[in-house]
């Protein structure tokens, strides 16, 4: 065999060197921090230092792991391809038909696609490796079937190898309104899996598989991330085996029988991506900068929401909601939200799901369409919920196609939020939903829709194919998405389930932000937003302000908390504000001004997340790009041990600028905080300080009460400033 060829492809400090043997698949020789440019000479002594040894009582040839784990090289992990032709063409060996197609773009990664074909399996495979400018991996496979038999796909795995010193493995678990909690343990022999097996991403989803050094923290230690961007079942595994190797793996999960290939047919699996950093925050901001990058990702300020659902729930009436639009305009919303209820017989959440026509009952009399001038008049976009995947067995599109719910033969799933799932698969199902909402949107003006899935798909059959049907079903709410917007373009779409059982980078290709969570309860929301944030930049995380008692936790917080915690994301309301004081309104009116003043800041700015004090004390923080500016919140979650001296680093700005850290935020008005617990610096001057001392000895935060936060502002003195650095020169 001629020795492989080696690629590197290298972006923004990350490495990922590939070998394209001849004979075989892919192998990934190092992925994570760069190592400069290499030589050919360099690279075939890399591969000759980390090629693995030839053990006793071992293989003879021993080989690296392909992208693609396949059997036939001695491989005892979780197989790349599994599948079969009723129990032949078991264990695939595929080989490349022609030398890989691959494109080095200097600095900015580059893309190997390679060909490949099992002769004697009859099946093509055809494989995309990426690194993309932000330094994220992005993986994809397709495999064909070339003979006429058809061929059984039960599941389709891509793998990247982490290295040895990569002893901890963090992953996200959660449930209803309580989502994207970490869990965090060494990284033992054997497989740790997590499937989702909900038909939709899931309220427990890993949503990013971490590797790394012992004691890895946002701002310290390698970690190597993935995450699968799908919206159905999915499966993330990171595996250690016997002879050393350790995998993150990655694909989606296949019921039986669910893909089977006719002859010429393929399966595409999912992107898997895959974020190096050193330290979490850096493996986070690749993910951001990816989102960022891409042509679709929201350009105008995420205008300031209000939603109805914890206000008025299924309680619509045209007076209430016109008083409700007029004091949300008052006070500053941007985007006006009718929640669940306002469509047929959709009094409760027991009917109505399918039938997507305003209801006679509550709306008739051209009532809908004055709510909807009302709120245009007042200068606020209007936005609808739909659950445009669901059907409620009480409507009229149940009751007309019994058969277009998805099950098993002879029973129906069991019920789940008294509804059930459209088979978007039947293409009479897929015209009526798409039909029906192109109609309202265009006929309403229609901005923004809150676009629902609150159940699982469990037992979830097609009664066209007689199958499984999640994955098809998966597929064609993705394609729904697209030709809505495509017939609407000016349309924006909110991905949520159940709150925040939708959030993945499958769904966010057709979406423009998602509902993180049912809860938002500041003091559960800070977890939420701070783990939703290893994945997604803040602008895309739907972030509300409730009323004083969260409706989901009874938890009571002042609104100063309740504001600075949903300052971090797309801020809105969810708040009856007909129910809250004057004084209660002057003082969101005040945090909506100050969240539009800062949300350029906020949503293009790098994320930084710390925590000090025994875990007791949060920082979070928006640092400008070019790091002239930046805004962070400090949170007291927990009464801690020893009290009230607390330091927090305010990480991510430039050693050698000066900065002017200032208290930050309209609480300074009615609320400031009692002097007696402030440090010295906490005064409308600040302090001037350069970067290297804030970031790396700290400032000392005001003595707070627990669930309470302080903001800190922190802008760049000299150059730039000009009036600031006038002013510090003393001329
Ligand atoms: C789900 C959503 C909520 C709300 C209700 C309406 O639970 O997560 O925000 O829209 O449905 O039924």
């Amino acid at each position: 065999m001629p020795a492989p060829r080696r690629v590197r492809f290298a972006a923004d400090g990350v490495a990922l060197v590939l070998e394209l043997p001849e004979g075989s698949l892919p192998r990934v020789v190092h992925w994570g921090r760069d190592t400069g440019d290499l030589t050919d000479v360099d690279l075939t002594a890399l591969g000759r230092v980390t090629s693995a040894p030839n053990a006793a009582n071992g293989l003879d040839e021993p080989h690296r792991v392909a992208v693609l784990p396949e059997a036939w090289s001695g491989w005892t992990g979780t197989p790349g391809l599994a599948g079969h032709r009723l129990g032949r063409a078991w264990s695939p060996r595929f080989r490349p038909d022609q030398t890989a197609s691959v494109v080095t773009t200097e600095g900015l990664g580059g893309s190997a696609r390679v060909h490949a074909t099992d002769v004697d399996a009859g099946l093509g495979l055809d494989l995309e490796i990426e690194m993309l400018p932000s330094g994220v991996v992005r993986l994809r496979a397709e495999v064909t079937n070339l003979e006429d038999a058809p061929y059984v796909v039960d599941g389709l795995h891509l793998a990247l190898p982490v290295p040895g010193h990569a002893d901890e493995v963090l992953d996200l678990a959660g449930r209803w309104a309580k989502e994207r909690v970490p869990q965090r343990g060494p990284f033992r022999v054997g497989s740790h899996l997590r499937e989702g097996r909900h038909g939709r991403t899931g309220a427990d989803a890993v949503t990013v598989l971490l590797a790394g050094e012992a004691g890895f923290d946002f701002d310290r230690g390698e970690v190597w991330g993935l995450h699968v961007g799908f919206s159905g079942n999915h499966r993330s595994i990171a595996e250690r085996v016997h002879t050393g190797e350790r995998l993150l793996l990655g694909g989606e999960l296949l019921l039986p029988g669910e893909v089977v290939l006719g002859g010429g047919e393929s399966y595409v699996s999912p992107f898997v991506y895959a974020s190096y950093g050193d330290g979490l925050d850096a493996s986070a901001g690749r993910f951001h900068q990816l989102l960022r990058a891409r042509e679709s990702h929201p350009a105008t300020p995420r205008p300031v929401v209000m939603n109805v659902w914890e206000a008025v729930y299924f309680d619509h009436e045209l007076d209430t909601l016109r008083a409700l639009a007029d004091h949300a305009a008052e006070v500053g919303v941007e985007r006006f939200v009718l929640d669940d209820g306002w469509f047929a017989g959709r009094r409760d959440d027991t009917a109505g799901l399918g039938d997507w026509s305003v209801s006679e009952a509550v709306w008739g009399g051209g009532r809908f369409g004055q709510l909807v001038e009302h709120v245009s008049a007042l200068g606020m976009e209007f936005g609808l919920w739909f659950e445009p995947e669901m059907v409620s067995p009480d409507s009229d599109l149940a009751r007309e196609h019994p058969e277009w719910m998805l099950q098993v033969p002879g029973r129906l799933p069991a019920p789940f939020r008294h509804q059930q799932v459209l088979d978007l698969t039947h293409d009479g199902a897929f015209r009526h939903v798409r039909d029906r909402m192109v109609a309202l949107v265009r006929e309403y003006g229609i901005r923004f829709v809150k676009w629902d899935h609150n159940r699982d798909l469990v037992d979830a059959g097609s009664t066209r194919t007689l199958r499984a049907g999640v994955h098809e079903q998966t597929l064609a709410a993705y394609r729904l998405m697209a030709e809505i917007r495509q017939a609407c373009p000016e349309l924006e779409i909110e991905s949520c389930s159940s709150g925040g059982a939708r959030v993945d980078l499958g769904i966010l290709e057709h979406t423009d932000r998602v509902w993180a969570s049912d809860c938002i309860d500041a003091h559960e929301r800070q977890q939420i937003q701070r783990w939703t944030a290893q994945l997604l930049p803040p602008e895309l995380v739907g972030s509300h302000v409730g009323a004083p008692e969260a409706h989901t936790t009874g938890r009571r917080l002042d609104l100063d908390f309740r504001a600075a915690t949903a300052l971090f994301g797309h801020f809105g309301i969810e708040w009856d504000l007909g129910a809250a004081s004057q004084q209660e309104r002057r003082e969101l009116a005040a945090w909506i001004e100050f969240y539009k003043e800062h949300r350029e800041l906020i949503h293009t700015g790098r994320v930084v997340r710390r925590s000090s004090e025994g875990g007791a004390l949060w920082l979070h923080g928006a640092v400008a790009p070019d790091r002239t500016r930046a805004l962070y919140s400090v949170t007291l979650l927990e009464r801690p041990v020893t009290w009230p001296v607390a330091r927090v680093r305010l990480a991510g700005l430039a050693d050698d600028v000066v900065y002017r850290i200032t208290p930050a935020g309209p609480a300074l008005g009615e609320h400031t905080p009692d002097p007696k617990v402030l440090p010295a610096w906490w005064t409308p001057d600040g302090a001037d300080l350069p970067g290297a001392v804030l970031s790396r000895v700290g400032v000392d935060v005001p003595a707070l009460l627990p669930d309470h936060t302080a903001l800190i502002l922190v802008t760049r003195v000299d150059g730039t400033d000009d009036e600031a650095a006038t002013e510090r020169s003393g001329t």
